[in-house]
């Protein structure tokens, strides 16, 4: 899970910012101020003074104030109806400023947005996010740039929408607004300690989602652990490579950047070590809990940052883990045979459903690997072939509303791609598959 706040005044572009960044990665985007101004929009149609404490805390009891999400866009219902840009009128944004500085208002709307940064990976947007909603999110920018530059962008918007004012006035109310906001006692726009201040007065949109995309990839990596893992790679993987006499195939298929799940077929404990070896990225093993017991192995597999799983009954903490991981943009590899099959044809052997059921909870594609051996096992001083097969893209996998059987389904088809690889194909459904020779 990734939180991201973005903080500042307005017209800094922080809205447009933080939704390009959640398209990108592919998470919620939640525009707080929105709610505010909704709030703003409701007392000035009640006949309220947006100032007058007393009234807008005695009102709040009757707002009906619906936050949905519908195809990751945000809507606002008032009353059961979308509220849409009727939030977006200058009298509104000073409406806004005015109840964002009311207690009961602020206290009103806590939960909603904390909640939200609960449950999903998100990027929010406002001025007290970094400090107030999220105070340990992973990633806190607090965005700035003159007055002057916020108010050009404001009154072209203005403009463009249609709403008739001028610059000098746009100019005045957000000199205003940056004095209500940041300097009101509750929750004022300030930046938190450990935000990372960005003036983009002089940068185009373009040049500060680069900025903001490379500060997040940053912190991702340090949150994974990558940059230990890659040191430790680059030090042994062309040992390994020589040592095993591996030929890798297909790493042009591995993605450079997003998460995903990879599948392989299992021969023996030392596949793990080969796909690391060849996989120019880290990847998280999921493995059963019984290895991460073994002394010595299960330091280096906690040290590879492996995903203890137990094969048992539905281990639902370890699924839950790997889809975090892979929604944060790292790569999650697992045996969708739950066992070692050495010495046995790998496509007469039994799936489990845990690969369709992450790549379903997860949206993520699927890259299949294929452990290519003479006779299915492992031979000393034999060449040994590590082939990464094209994408599978999740609309491929074919899910409609989840459940085991699309699961298993799904997980087969992963399966009949990874064994295609090494030259085999699945068997026709009606024919009995064999457990035989599990280790
Ligand atoms: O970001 P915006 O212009 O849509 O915000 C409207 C008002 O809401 C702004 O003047 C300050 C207030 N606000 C706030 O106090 N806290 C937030 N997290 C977001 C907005």
């Amino acid at each position: 899970m990734i939180r991201i706040a973005i903080d500042g005044p307005g017209g800094a572009g922080k809205s447009s910012l933080a939704k390009a960044v959640a398209k990108e990665l592919g998470i919620v985007y939640l525009d707080t101020g929105a709610l505010y101004r909704t709030i703003g929009l409701y007392m000035l149609n009640s006949g309220i003074d947006p100032k007058d404490e007393v009234a807008v805390t005695a009102k709040l009891p009757e707002l009906d104030l619906k936050l949905t999400f519908t195809d990751g866009k945000q809507h606002i219902l008032l009353d059961g109806v979308d509220v849409g840009d009727t939030i977006r009128t200058p009298e509104v944004s000073m409406a806004a400023s005015a109840v964002s500085a009311i207690g009961s208002v602020r206290e009103y709307l806590l939960n909603t947005q904390r909640n939200i940064a609960r449950t999903s990976s998100v990027i929010m947007d406002g001025r007290d996010i970094g400090t107030v909603i999220i105070p340990d999110a992973e990633v806190k920018i607090f965005l700035t740039a003159s007055a002057e530059a916020r108010a050009k962008r404001r009154f072209a918007e203005l403009t463009l929408k249609g709403v008739e004012t001028t610059y000098e006035q746009v100019y005045r109310e957000m000199v205003e607004r940056d004095k209500n906001d940041s300097t009101r006692e509750l929750a004022p726009c300030v930046p938190a300690k450990d935000a990372i201040l960005l003036d983009n007065s002089k940068l185009t949109e373009e040049k500060t989602l680069k900025k903001v995309l490379s500060i997040i990839r940053k912190v991702r990596k340090k949150k994974s652990g990558s940059g230990v893992y890659m040191f430790f790679h680059r030090l042994l993987a062309p040992f390994l490579r020589f040592l095993f006499k591996i030929k890798v195939v297909g790493v042009e298929n591995i993605p450079t950047d997003g998460g995903f799940l990879l599948c392989s077929n299992h021969i023996a404990k030392r596949d793990v070590v080969l796909i690391g070896a060849c996989c120019p990225r880290p990847i998280k093993f999921i493995a059963k809990k019984e290895l991460m017991m073994i002394p010595i192995l299960s330091s280096l597999f906690k040290a590879l940052g492996a995903i203890g799983i137990d094969r048992g009954g539905n281990d639902i903490g370890a699924i839950r883990k790997s889809i975090d991981i892979i929604t944060d943009g790292n790569i999650v590899a697992i045996f969708p045979q739950g066992h070692r099959y050495p010495k046995v044809d790998p496509a007469t052997t039994p799936v489990r459903n845990g690969a369709g059921l992450i790549a379903y909870r997860s949206g993520a594609d699927v890259i299949p690997v294929f452990i290519k051996t003479e006779g299915n096992k492992y031979r000393l001083f034999k060449q040994v072939e590590v082939i990464f097969g094209k994408p599978i893209s999740n609309d491929e996998l074919g899910f409609e509303n989840g459940g085991n059987n699309e699961y298993m389904a799904a997980t087969e088809h992963i399966f009949g791609k990874v064994v295609e690889l090494g030259g085999y194909s699945l068997p026709s459904k009606n024919e009995p598959s064999t457990d035989g020779g599990a280790e």
